[in-house]
C-alpha cells in the first residue's frame, strides 16, 4: 500500500552519503587473509536495510543544518556503526544457531561457528579503527559504551533463556541493550559530528533508543507472526532457542494450567517436538499476544517521534518520523 510507512524517503535523502559509506565498508573489510573478505562480504553483499548508518547520516545532516551533504566524519562513523551491527549479527547467528539471514544461508551455516566468531571479532576491530578516524573522543566513548551494552543485553538474554515467567522489565532491559542502544548511539554520535549541541545529541539518542526498542519488539513479534520467506530469516528460531520474548511473556501470563505445562516442557525443560511451534503460535494467537506486543512497540514509536518534535521541519525530519513508524509496521 502506497501510504504505509516506509524507509524509502530516508533511503532517498541519504543515498548520496550512503553510497560513500558503502565504499568505505567494502574497502575496510579487505584483508590479506582471504576468508575474511569472503565471509564478511557474503553477509554484507546480502544487503540489509542499513537503517543504523542511515540514521547516523540523517542526524548528522540535520545537526549541521546542511541537508544536502553529510559531514565527512559521519561517513566513517556510519560505516563503523554498520560494522558493529554486522559483527553482532555474525555472533548472534552462531549463538542462535540460525541458518538464514538476509534471505541467504548464514555465514555459520556455510563456514562454521569458529570462522563466524573470528570474522565478527575482525569487524568489531575495524569498527574501532573507523571510529578513531572521526577524531572525536566523545564519539569513541559513546560507541564503546554501546558495544559493551550490546553484549550485556545478549548475555542477559542468555541468562533468561527457558524462563517463560520472566518479567517484562527484564525483557525491556534486554532489548534496550542488544538493539536500542546501537540505534541510539548511531543517531546521537551522528548529531555530535554534525556539531549538534548537547540537547540535540540527547534528542537524537532518545529517538534512536525508542526506535530501536520498537524495532526489536516488532522483530520478536515477526518471529511468531510473519509468513514464510517474509523476513529473510527462518521463523521460529526464537522458539527453538527457548528465547524469552514479549509474545511469550504475555502468553505465559494468561495461560491456563495446561498451557503452562506446555511452556514448561518446551521452554524450561527444552523438550520440543514436531508441531510444538504451531501450538505455541496458537496459544499466542488465543491471547492476542502479537497485537499486544505491537501496542508496546507503538508506545516506543510515539516516544521516538516526540523526541525529535523540536527540530525544524524539513523533508528529512518527515523521513525520520516515517522511519520510526516503519519500525512497528514493517514486514521485513
Ligand atoms: C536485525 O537487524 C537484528 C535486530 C536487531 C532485530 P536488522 O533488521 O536491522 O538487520 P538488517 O541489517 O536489515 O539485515
Ligand atoms: C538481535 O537479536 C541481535 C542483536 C541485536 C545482536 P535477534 O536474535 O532477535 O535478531 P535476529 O532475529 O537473529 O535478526
Ligand atoms: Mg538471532
Ligand atoms: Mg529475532
Amino acid at each position: 500500500m502506497a501510504d504505509e510507512p516506509s524507509i524509502n524517503p530516508l533511503i532517498e535523502l541519504t543515498q548520496h552519503a550512503m553510497s560513500e559509506v558503502n565504499n568505505i565498508i567494502l574497502e575496510r573489510l579487505q584483508s590479506d587473509v582471504p576468508l575474511i573478505p569472503q565471509l564478511a562480504g557474503h553477509l554484507i553483499a546480502a544487503g540489509g536495510k542499513r537503517l543504523r548508518p542511515m540514521l547516523c547520516i540523517a542526524s548528522s545532516m540535520v545537526s549541521s543544518q546542511n541537508l544536502k551533504k553529510a559531514p565527512e566524519a559521519a561517513l566513517y562513523l556510519s560505516a563503523s556503526v554498520e560494522f558493529i551491527h554486522n559483527a553482532t549479527l555474525l555472533h548472534d547467528d552462531v549463538i542462535d544457531a540460525s541458518n538464514q539471514r538476509r534471505g541467504k544461508q548464514t555465514a555459520n551455516a556455510l563456514w562454521g561457528n569458529e570462522a563466524s566468531v573470528l570474522v565478527g571479532d575482525f569487524l568489531f576491530a575495524r569498527a574501532f579503527e573507523l571510529m578513531v578516524e572521526t577524531n572525536d573522543i566523545w564519539v569513541l566513548e559513546k560507541l564503546s559504551l554501546a558495544a559493551a551494552q550490546i553484549t550485556e543485553g545478549e548475555v542477559k538474554q542468555m541468562s533468561m533463556q527457558g524462563q517463560p515467567d520472566s518479567q517484562k522489565s527484564d525483557y525491556f532491559s534486554v532489548i534496550k541493550g542488544k538493539t536500542g542502544v546501537l540505534f541510539a548511539a548511531a543517531a546521537q554520535t551522528g548529531s555530535k559530528v554534525g556539531k549538534g549541541d548537547n540537547d540535540l545529541c540527547e534528542a537524537f539518542y532518545n529517538y534512536g533508543l525508542a526506535l530501536g526498542n520498537a524495532f526489536q519488539i516488532m522483530d520478536d513479534a515477526l518471529d511468531y507472526g510473519a509468513s514464510d520467506g517474509q523476513i529473510g530469516k527462518d521463523l521460529g528460531d526464537d522458539f527453538s532457542e527457548m528465547k524469552v520474548t514479549l509474545p511469550i511473556i504475555l502468553a505465559w501470563h494468561d495461560s491456563t494450567v495446561e498451557e503452562r505445562k506446555f511452556w514448561e516442557r518446551t521452554f524450561r525443560a527444552g523438550k520440543q517436538k514436531e508441531g510444538d511451534f504451531q501450538k505455541a503460535k496458537e496459544i499466542i494467537a488465543k491471547y492476542n499476544c502479537i497485537e499486544r506486543a505491537l501496542d508496546y512497540a507503538k508506545v516506543e514509536v510515539e516516544k521516538a517521534i516526540n523526541s525529535i518534535s523540536g527540530i525544524p521541519s524539513s523533508s528529512l525530519k518527515d523521513a525520520l518520523v516515517e522511519a520510526a513508524k516503519f519500525a512497528c509496521l514493517r514486514d521485513n
